[in-house]
């Protein structure tokens, strides 16, 4: 049985990343192996009612402790129930956010300690780590942009923030990608829907081959 893929997709609010998953979608069924994509938070049952507290814009009262605690608990059962297994059979598991977004906005945005949440990470994750990052990348004003015209998306608590706590998360995710080179790629998300999609594709079906 050939062995499972993991790859996670990531960026600031508004890069457009979940999008860009659904364009890529009838390209990467193409290639004839089990797809599997999710989201953190959430995913399963569990870790979307810990999302729904997460991300409920009445929860202004929430400690940035608490708030890395609860996302990391959703990521340990999401793991369990959605990513292991498809991983075990063989599948491509495309997952929407995942351990870097610990980093860049708890780490990076919250100010919380980096290393605890690598740390975090690790024991919830058992030290798995995605076999390819595509970090989609975008001036934190125009994907803040973006989000005020889609009328279809909810404003959550996280989006909510400053902007300067947008800024930090983008500088998180650069320095993830400055030190984890191996593992994620830089997408550059301001081009046109196409253009990111067809390289995204092209990112992915590069290191299947490997
Ligand atoms: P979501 O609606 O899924 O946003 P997006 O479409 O931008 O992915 O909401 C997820 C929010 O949660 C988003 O603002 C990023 C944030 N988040 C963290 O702060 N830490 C995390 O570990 C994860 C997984 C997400």
């Amino acid at each position: 049985m050939s062995k499972g893929f993991l790859i996670s997709i990531e960026g600031p609010d508004g890069a457009g990343k979940t999008t860009v998953l659904q364009q890529m979608l009838p390209a990467l069924e193409a290639l004839g192996r089990e797809i599997v994509t999710t989201r953190e938070p959430g995913g399963v049952s569990i870790a979307e009612a810990i999302r729904s507290i997460i991300l409920n814009p009445e929860n202004t009262e929430m400690d940035d402790k608490t708030e890395l605690l609860l996302f990391v608990a959703a990521r340990r059962q999401h793991l369990m129930e959605k990513i292991l297994p498809p991983l075990e059979r063989g599948a491509l598991v495309i997952i929407d956010r995942f351990i870097d977004s610990s980093i860049a906005y708890q780490g990076f945005g919250r100010g919380l300690d980096v290393d605890d949440i690598n740390w975090l990470n690790a024991y919830a994750t058992d030290g798995l780590k995605p076999d390819l990052t595509l970090y989609f990348d975008i001036d934190v004003e125009e994907g803040l942009a973006r989000i005020a015209c889609n009328a279809s998306r909810d404003v959550d608590r996280l989006d909510m923030e400053k902007i300067d706590m947008h800024q930090r998360v983008r500088q998180g995710y650069l320095s993830i990608l400055e030190k984890e080179s191996d593992r994620v790629v830089r997408i550059d998300a301001s081009q046109d829907l196409a253009t990111v999609t067809a390289q995204a594709l092209a990112m992915i079906e590069e290191k299947l081959k490997v």
